[in-house]
């Protein structure tokens, strides 16, 4: 706020006031895309029985898999390593199996990389093996791409069985993935027709492969619902995604702050800004304007990213997203002469304490930053964060009269890929 790094850089609550004729109207804009279900993500996960089912075939899925591999690309991909990034155990691939909760273990295939993943399908014991292939238009290149690859070795090792090794989660109706699934007769989850990929970790995309991990998604969407229900209120001081959307706009259309960058002290949340970086680029990068969002990861970037923050150009805002609590306890007792100040603390203290001075820092050289934290990474928190992020994008697009659900500018990219293949066979 300017009373803490002044007005030229900072929100005064002239700002604020000036800005609150736009959120109203960005308000009413909501709530139509909420009417015509342009905005269903945020209703979605108070759908009833939406974690029953999800939870009951994740069951299966977790007691008899050694494995779970899944294929999708961006929304069909970025939610769930989130997710899983935040609630497992870090390293919990390269555990034993009850080391790691009796789970499978994970593998997101986000890319086509034939050294990465052709590996992977070199080593992967198939018979071991779920596929969950994820993708709402069923058409896109890189995820039919290795289902390609996938199918061939599946019936090719498995006979018959092949099918109770794949899970398809794709458009109800519409797509060759649903005529596919609906021809074999495969297990299918929908995604909601207006549900964009990079609105959707809360529906079977991110919650049905979590459920197969052991994940409590009914915590999940416990946050999200709560945090959608503290959404509904226009009042800046009390509605979180208003305030945060509020300070972003003031700070990018009249500060010049045309980059945010998101900044966990958390290695559990580092994904969580990939998460972010794609709701908001790919939501609000249109029409010749947009932030660019940034990751970066503290404390690591501290000793990366942080000089340019600090001494740069002074054109970004950071969010630092701390977190109170974590579940090691790592009490540093024996320390050499000069490091004293170390010693009886535990790396929490270090983390944190490395957050609060970074942030001291950036307010005293007048860079706007905004601090949220969490007690600890839990489901509920996670399904709070995806909620309070999916408002701040799709009512920052209502604020700047664009539709923060459409992806025109990836379009052109995908038809000339499938012409220059077809040209080049
Ligand atoms: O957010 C989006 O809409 C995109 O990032 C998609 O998720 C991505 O292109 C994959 O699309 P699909 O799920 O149709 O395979």
């Amino acid at each position: 706020m300017a009373d803490v790094i002044g007005a030229e850089h900072g929100v005064t609550a002239d700002d604020l006031a000036e800005i609150m004729p736009r959120i109203i109207n960005a308000h009413d804009q909501l709530q139509k895309w909420r009417s015509s279900k342009d905005a269903i993500f945020f209703d979605y996960p108070f759908e009833a029985g939406l974690a029953a089912s999800l939870r009951k075939a994740g069951g299966e899925v977790q007691g008899s898999f050694e494995n779970l591999v899944v294929l999708g690309i961006g929304g069909s991909a970025l939610g769930l390593r989130c997710i899983a990034g935040a609630l497992l155990p870090p390293h919990a691939n390269v555990m034993d199996r009850e080391r790691r909760g009796n789970i499978p273990r994970l593998f997101v295939c986000d890319n086509i990389d034939p050294d990465s993943f052709g590996t992977l399908l070199e080593f992967i014991n198939f018979k071991e093996t779920c596929f969950n292939v994820i993708s709402k238009s069923g058409t896109t290149t890189e995820t039919m791409a290795q289902l390609f690859l996938v199918l061939p070795i599946l019936k090719m090792r498995l006979g018959k069985s092949w099918k109770d090794h794949i899970y398809v989660t794709t458009d109800p109706e519409n797509g060759p993935l649903r005529r596919f699934a609906v021809l074999e007769g495969l297990k299918s989850f929908d995604i909601p027709p207006k549900l964009g990929g990079r609105y959707s970790v809360l529906s079977a995309v991110g919650l049905f492969p979590a459920a197969c991990l052991g994940i409590d998604i009914e915590g999940i969407l416990d946050g999200a619902r709560a945090m959608a229900k503290r959404c509904l209120t226009i009042d800046l001081e009390t509605n979180p995604a208003y305030r945060n959307i509020a300070v972003h706009e003031i700070l990018y259309s009249k500060k010049g702050k045309s980059i945010s960058v998101m900044m966990p002290y958390a290695d559990r949340l580092s994904l969580f800004a990939e998460w972010y970086i794609q709701l908001i680029a790919e939501s609000l990068g249109k029409s010749g304007s947009g932030q660019t969002p940034l990751k970066a990861v503290g404390a690591t970037d501290q000793h990366s990213q942080v000089q340019l923050y600090m001494d740069g150009a002074n054109d970004k805002i950071i969010t630092f997203l701390g977190v109170e609590q974590f579940e090691k306890g790592t009490y540093i007792t024996q320390v050499m002469d000069s490091f004293d100040h170390l010693k009886g603390h535990q790396l929490v203290d270090i983390l944190n304490a490395s957050l609060r001075a970074t942030a001291s820092a950036m307010s005293h050289a007048h860079r706007p930053n905004i601090k949220i934290t969490l007690k600890k990474v839990t489901p509920q928190a996670m399904g709070e964060l995806f909620m309070l992020y999916e408002i701040q994008s799709a009512l920052t697009g209502a604020l700047r009269h664009i539709n923060p659900f459409d992806q025109p500018g990836v379009e052109l990219g995908k038809k000339l890929t499938k012409k220059i293949l077809s040209e080049n066979k």
